[in-house]
């Protein structure tokens, strides 16, 4: 397995998916992590990353006892540099930053490099089109290096040490601008450091059932079910393991999308005999949310009231001793990262269910260790439907936050129809160009309902009806995303649809607004 040992990057969680994706494993750990960790993970490869500070001032300082471990090491970015200081060469602030495309120039041979390249100059050398960020730069080599790539602007772009297995390279191979950048990185990994490409889902599945039968003995656990495929995921792989110990509950709190409460029931308790508590809280909810039409104290009754209803249901269990949760990768990772990242808290409560410590539970969290992408993979190696796994998320207050101002259930119910249409025809709309459906297009789409009246014409009729408003955007990480450029055509069926067939709507408009400036839901 390898170490990536994070300096702060944006960018280091991508380092772990390429990585991820030669099938091997590794960890992301914080830059100060002790040396004696570090030996107790036992690398057979160190990846150091990128970030945001200057070597010869900062803190940000990694124990260098790891180079002594006999193990490869591959630096990037801030992680070259940190080589390179640590290793008795010279790191100096450049006049100016260097930001973007840059085209770099192999030299000299290199395990790294050789044979990589995305054109040739006239002299014969490889030229790789990489991307550059930083300020800072390697000025003189440590003693046993030799430099394997340059550019006009950076005279060291990359730097090896081939008989230690020491590699810094200035640019970053983890982001898709460099093109050959996966390659580099899987050539590190499997090439220089020699890891077996083993980390596969089907593979990870033996292993995951052994742990949850070792952890969990003969304890029952109680697993809140939403729906999404982390939840279901997780409850797919811990009923693999452990059958009939598992209880799921499943909480229809009227704010799903059209027909989700059947859908669960049916995969889950009929599809694979996962036994299923499905709580009607209908009432409950629109109770509580009856009159309130702040967005921030909607998401906060809502995750106060799915704790309440999942505890009540809990304490009927008290057989149970552990307390499931689809949490992933990128959560254990932020909340590490919290540490030295500012986290910018614009909406509350990213995630309903925070479940409170009063419940004495010990958590069980078999998909901490993946990534989306491997949690997908993983769903479907355990036969969830690729339809269901594949699904855009869906956020934890549900049609709360898609119902402008005060909900209530008779919105809800004209929502998600006309959700129900526009997914219906995004599924069955295929993009000439790619062979893919606007489904597969888009990373997020849903309907709006907006508390506003307009006037229309039906028949001889009059209607003074409301409005729906419809989203999709495209986006890679949700942080910053497009509005989707939906055909026209699919646009004015989905129109036509919606208002045809759900009596109380008379007017779509679509939203074309990017995050930034606007986010991704309405509220
Ligand atoms: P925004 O609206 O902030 O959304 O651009 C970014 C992504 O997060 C989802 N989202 C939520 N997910 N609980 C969740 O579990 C929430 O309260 C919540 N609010 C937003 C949103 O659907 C989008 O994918």
């Amino acid at each position: 397995k390898i170490l990536i040992l994070d300096f702060g990057s944006q960018v280091s969680q991508l380092i772990a998916r390429r990585v991820r994706e030669a099938h091997v494993y590794c960890e992301l750990h914080p830059f100060d992590m002790s040396i004696d960790d570090i030996r107790a993970f036992n690398p057979k490869g160190i990846i150091l990353s990128g970030g945001p500070n200057s070597v010869y001032e900062s803190d940000y300082q990694a124990d260098p006892k790891l180079f002594e471990l006999g193990v490869p090491v591959l630096g990037i970015c801030y992680g070259m540099q940190w080589m390179a200081q640590e290793l008795g060469g010279k790191v100096e602030g450049g006049d100016k930053r260097e930001f973007g495309y840059a085209e770099i120039r192999a030299r000299n041979h290199s395990q790294l490099f050789n044979g990589l390249q995305d054109r040739t100059n006239a002299e014969g050398h490889g030229l790789l089109d990489v991307w550059m960020s930083h300020g800072d730069k390697v000025t003189a080599l440590p003693a046993g290096f030799q430099m394997i790539a340059e550019t006009p602007s950076c005279p060291y772009a990359a730097m090896a040490d081939e008989t230690r297995h020491f590699y810094g390279v200035q640019f970053h191979p983890e982001v898709t601008h460099t093109k050959r950048g996966t390659d580099m990185l899987h050539r590190f990994v499997l090439g220089i450091v020699g890891a077996q490409p083993s980390w596969t889902m089907p593979n990870y599945i033996d292993e995951a059932v052994k742990k949850i039968r070792e952890q969990v003995g003969n304890d029952e656990v109680i697993l809140g079910l939403s729906g999404g495929v982390d939840s279901s995921v997780a409850a797919a792989l811990i009923h693999r393991a452990i059958g009939s110990q598992l209880t799921c509950v499943f909480v229809d709190h009227g704010l799903l999308r059209l027909n989700e409460g059947d859908m669960v029931m049916d995969m889950f308790a009929r599809g694979l005999g996962v036994k299923v508590i499905r709580v009607d809280a209908r009432d409950q909810f629109m109770g509580h949310l009856a009159g309130v039409t702040d967005p921030e104290a909607k998401r906060k009754i809502i995750g106060r009231e799915f704790v309440e209803v999942f505890q009540a249901e809990a304490q009927k269990l008290p057989a149970a001793k552990w307390l499931a949760q689809g949490t992933i990768y990128p959560d254990v990772i932020e909340s590490a990262g919290a540490k030295t990242k500012k986290a910018h808290a614009i909406k509350s409560h990213h995630n309903v269910g925070g479940l409170p410590e009063t419940l004495n539970l010990q958590l069980l969290e078999p998909l901490r260790d993946l990534f989306k992408d491997e949690v997908r993979e993983l769903g479907v190696a355990l036969g969830l439907s690729h339809e269901m796994v594949y699904r855009h998320p869906f956020p934890g207050p549900g049609l709360g936050v898609r119902i402008l101002g005060e909900v209530k259930a008779e919105y809800a119910e004209l929502l998600q129809r006309a959700d129900a249409i526009f997914i219906e025809e995004l599924r069955n709309t295929v993009d000439e160009h790619s062979g893919k459906t606007w489904y597969d297009l888009t990373s997020q789409a849903f309907a709006v309902f907006l508390p506003v009246k307009s006037v229309g014409v039906m028949g001889d009729g009059r209607t003074y009806e409301w409005v729906v408003a419809l989203r999709a955007v495209v986006t890679s990480d949700f942080m910053t995303a497009h509005w989707a450029e939906l055909p026209y055509s699919l646009l004015g069926r989905v129109s036509n649809r919606i208002i045809n067939e759900v009596r109380g709507l008379n007017r779509v408009v679509y939203d074309v607004s990017g995050k930034p400036p606007a986010t991704i839901e309405w509220e």
